[in-house]
């Protein structure tokens, strides 16, 4: 029996300062190692450094996976494992209503390479069944999507994948191993930007892919032609950061629900996007498949409210483009994660102007409440 996620949190692949018994791991900055005495080749962009992989061990841990590459950004993550599967010809199908650079990249660079982009009607089984080609290879999820917070049942689709023989991948970036663990269900390679709850204080940039051995081996061989490897600092910060994960994603989980239930009683907001509420349309499905509904909500101010002005108003709650924080901070998706797609895809998707998504930090949520209430 495995130990407990926030135990794991703590102690998986750690290791103690061997000469001084101290209970943190040194930072080794070497970018020079030794080769003759030992058959293993250490170099930072053989992702293979004992900083790199103390997190990757950890994070692996976590998502009850083998093994893991843990990676500069989220994007290098994401890119460098959709190009260690995809090759000229084969198909991509993708859920609808990604995260914007997700959907920038297919668009742009898996579609430069003759890489076959689609992308499902919906969200329901049957539309990811219908988008099923005879050359489909790797199927992409992302569930909690950003910014609306839809959901995907990853059980079914792992086993429609497994059934038609295609690699299954997600973004489990919104969810942070604590409230979701998707290889467990079945999904063959987890992703995550790192830079948001992994990382939790708003101050690093970093990526992880994680799954069995034989696929770690897979995205390690593209890696190191990429190149797009995590620095000893940054991974040693995550280390330490990925200590307090549970605490924090429990907190911000507690504030995100009291939240979302305060927000649907107020007349400045037309709807409340979030997996906790139980008139969520999937809200049945959240509790079948996570832990913990998770710190990100996201609303639609009414008509009348300007929605950059209502950030301009807020003076504790920053407005900011990242998420996962131990402070809480909104932003309008239109601007950040998905202005790099267009106005028609947005409005396809279902993402307004006057969508605020919300991350929810580790604050009292009445102080929040009431900066959002001045706010409107
Ligand atoms: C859901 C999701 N996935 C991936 C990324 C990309 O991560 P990074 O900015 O670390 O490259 C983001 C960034 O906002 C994100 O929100």
């Amino acid at each position: 029996m495995p130990q407990h996620l926030a135990t794991r949190c703590v102690h998986a692949g750690s290791h103690t300062d061997v000469p001084t018994q101290g209970t943190v791991a040194p930072i080794q900055t070497s970018t020079a190692y030794g080769y003759l005495h030992t058959d293993e080749r250490h170099y930072p962009r053989y992702f293979n450094t004992p900083n790199q992989q103390r997190v990757a061990t950890k994070v692996a841990s976590l998502e009850g996976a083998e093994a893991g590459v843990l990676f500069a950004s989220g994007m290098a993550a994401i890119s460098t494992t959709l190009f260690a599967y995809l090759k000229p010809g084969d198909h991509v199908l993708m859920q609808t209503g990604l995260y914007g650079g997700t959907t920038a990249f297919a668009e742009h660079d898996l579609k430069a390479i003759g890489v076959n982009v689609s992308y499902t009607a919906g969200l329901s089984v049957l539309d990811f069944e219908a988008g099923f080609r005879q050359n489909t290879k790797v199927v992409y999820l992302e569930t909690p999507s950003n910014p609306l917070l839809n959901l995907v049942d990853i059980e079914a689709v792992a086993s429609l994948c497994r059934k038609h023989g295609a690699i299954s991948m997600i973004d489990n970036t919104f969810a942070s191993p604590i409230s979701q663990t998707p290889h467990l269900l079945g999904i063959d390679i987890v992703l995550h930007s790192a830079t948001k709850y992994l990382g939790g204080h708003s101050d690093i940039t970093a990526g992880i892919a994680v799954g069995s051995s034989a696929h770690m081996e897979q995205v390690l061989a593209k890696a190191r032609h990429l190149g797009g490897s995590c620095e000893a600092q940054t991974a040693a910060l995550l280390e330490r950061s990925i200590k307090t994960l549970a605490l924090r994603v429990r907190q911000q989980t507690e504030n995100a629900q009291a939240m979302a239930e305060w927000l649907e009683g107020r007349e400045e907001v037309a709807k409340v996007n979030y997996p906790g509420l139980t008139n969520h349309p999937q809200h049945e499905l959240a509790k079948r498949q996570m832990h913990g509904f998770g710190g990100m909500l996201s609303f639609e101010l009414t008509q009348g409210i300007d929605p950059v002005a209502f950030q301009q108003n807020l003076k504790l709650v920053a407005s900011a483009m990242s998420l996962g924080g131990v402070d809480t901070s909104v932003c309008s998706a239109y601007l950040t994660s998905h202005g790099s797609i267009s106005a028609e895809r947005r409005a396809a998707e279902g993402i307004s102007d006057q969508l605020i998504r919300m991350s929810l930090g580790i604050e009292d949520v009445r102080d929040l409440q009431k900066d959002v209430a001045q706010a409107f």
